[in-house]
């Protein structure tokens, strides 16, 4: 789609601008948001007014530029503008700002309005080459993208100091273009109701032993995000996980432990799902007798543990799946990846399969990185790069949505 083609009518959306040689072009990128039908409400830092003036921004806006926590003598209304919003963009984003971003700093009305928000936040840096390249500057950035914010990537090519590098701004249609698709996914599930399971399972041998594995459950946490960024109801059965799991409207968390926990529950909230994703790394055995003491070391020499089969959820979710019922099951192998994904979706009756292979570098369990290719029950298949979990989730997600249109 051309960047003309995004209809943003009833969109409400705060444009911060904050000190940098590139602001100019926070207008153009203005007057293609409120041409495409955006409300828009700049907000300036003071450092941005030696940039570009505060008159051109609200003369294409039509409203009056906020740049102080006063305005008249009077409270600005940080929160509400934090509510009122639907997206925060903030373009550019000098390092300073999001250095204050990313540690909670909240000296002026641009930095207030972000900590108050609760709309999706993207951000366009801009900044030389070494303030760019700085740890300092790049663990920032991690921070944010680990929020949950958008990072617009910095442009390379000649910059404003004279250098040469990364750090640029984002052309004006590119960040529109990233603002236009963001509102289009945001529908793109509404109305659907997504089960993901995530995590492991811990299958208890005495009370304080267990089968686990090292599943983080990021990669299922990342996906919930998503599907409900693109407006879908979601639950979630998540195993003992130590990520944090953030509160949504849409969002129902069902904590388990044990694969026969998540087998009850998954099958209690089978009737009305549209789509299955199983990204749990559920124990195939478990213990056939879990003690009820501490099991002692005195008197054994060679322990055995005998082990039984838990259920297969995804086993039990292909055989009864109902017409329109989407399943996408994850597959982590070691040795013959494709075969083995291949059969593992015939015999399950998946629709998709996203693989993985902990022998990646950074990729699979605990990371925040994954490096996937998702087989489709068509024969497509198509592998991706390294990427972050939450970009491996819009990716499955697409990838779906696709499908189910096919
Ligand atoms: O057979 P395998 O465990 O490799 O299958 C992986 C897929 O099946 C994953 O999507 C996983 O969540 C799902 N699975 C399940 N119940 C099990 C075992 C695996 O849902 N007991």
């Amino acid at each position: 789609m051309s960047h003309q083609d995004w209809n943003l009518t009833n969109k409400k959306i705060i444009l911060g601008i904050t000190g940098s040689i590139s602001a100019y072009k926070a207008a153009i990128l203005l007057r293609l948001l409120t041409k495409s039908g955006a409300e828009v409400q700049v907000i300036m830092t003071e450092a941005a007014k030696d940039f570009i003036g505060p008159i051109t921004l609200s003369t294409l806006s039509n409203k009056p530029v906020l740049h102080s926590l006063t305005h008249d003598q009077q409270w600005s209304q940080h929160v509400q503008l934090g509510l009122w919003a639907d997206l925060l963009v903030v373009a550019p984003a000098s390092a300073h700002t999001m250095a204050k971003f990313a540690n909670g700093l909240a000296d002026n009305l641009l930095c207030a309005v972000y900590l108050s928000a609760r709309c999706p936040v993207m951000i366009a840096p801009a900044m030389d080459v070494d303030m760019w390249n700085h740890p300092a500057t790049q663990n920032n950035i991690r921070k944010l993208m680990e929020i949950g914010h958008t990072i617009i990537p910095v442009e390379e090519g000649p910059l404003a100091s004279g250098l040469e590098g990364k750090g640029r701004l984002a052309e004006p249609e590119t960040i529109f273009s990233a603002i236009g698709e963001f509102f289009q996914s945001a529908s793109l599930l509404s109305k659907k109701k997504v089960l993901i399971t995530a995590g492991p399972t811990f299958e208890p041998i005495d009370p304080v032993r267990f089968i686990g594995n090292h599943s983080s459950g990021k990669m299922g946490i990342r996906l919930a995000e998503a599907a409900l960024m693109m407006g879908a109801e979601v639950q979630i059965v998540v195993g003992p996980v130590s990520e944090p799991i953030q509160k949504h409207p849409r969002l129902f968390i069902h904590r388990v432990t044990t694969a026969s926990e998540m087998f009850e529950k998954v099958k209690s909230l089978d009737s009305e799902i549209d789509i299955y994703i199983l990204a749990a790394a559920v124990a195939d055995f478990k213990p056939e007798h879990s003690e009820k003491e501490k099991i002692k070391k005195e008197g054994k020499s060679n322990p055995t543990l005998n082990l039984v089969p838990t259920p297969d959820i995804a086993k039990h979710l292909g055989e009864s799946k109902k017409n329109g019922q989407f399943l996408c099951g994850f597959a982590l192998e070691t040795e013959h990846i494709l075969d083995n994904a291949k059969s593992k979706l015939h015999k399950k009756n998946m629709d998709m399969i996203v693989i993985n292979s902990p022998k990646d570098d950074q990729s699979a369990f605990g990371f925040d990185t994954n490096k996937i290719s998702i087989l489709e029950n068509s024969g497509k298949f198509v592998s991706f790069g390294l990427q972050t979990k939450r970009e491996a989730a819009m990716v499955i997600l697409k990838a779906i949505i696709s499908s189910l249109r096919t």
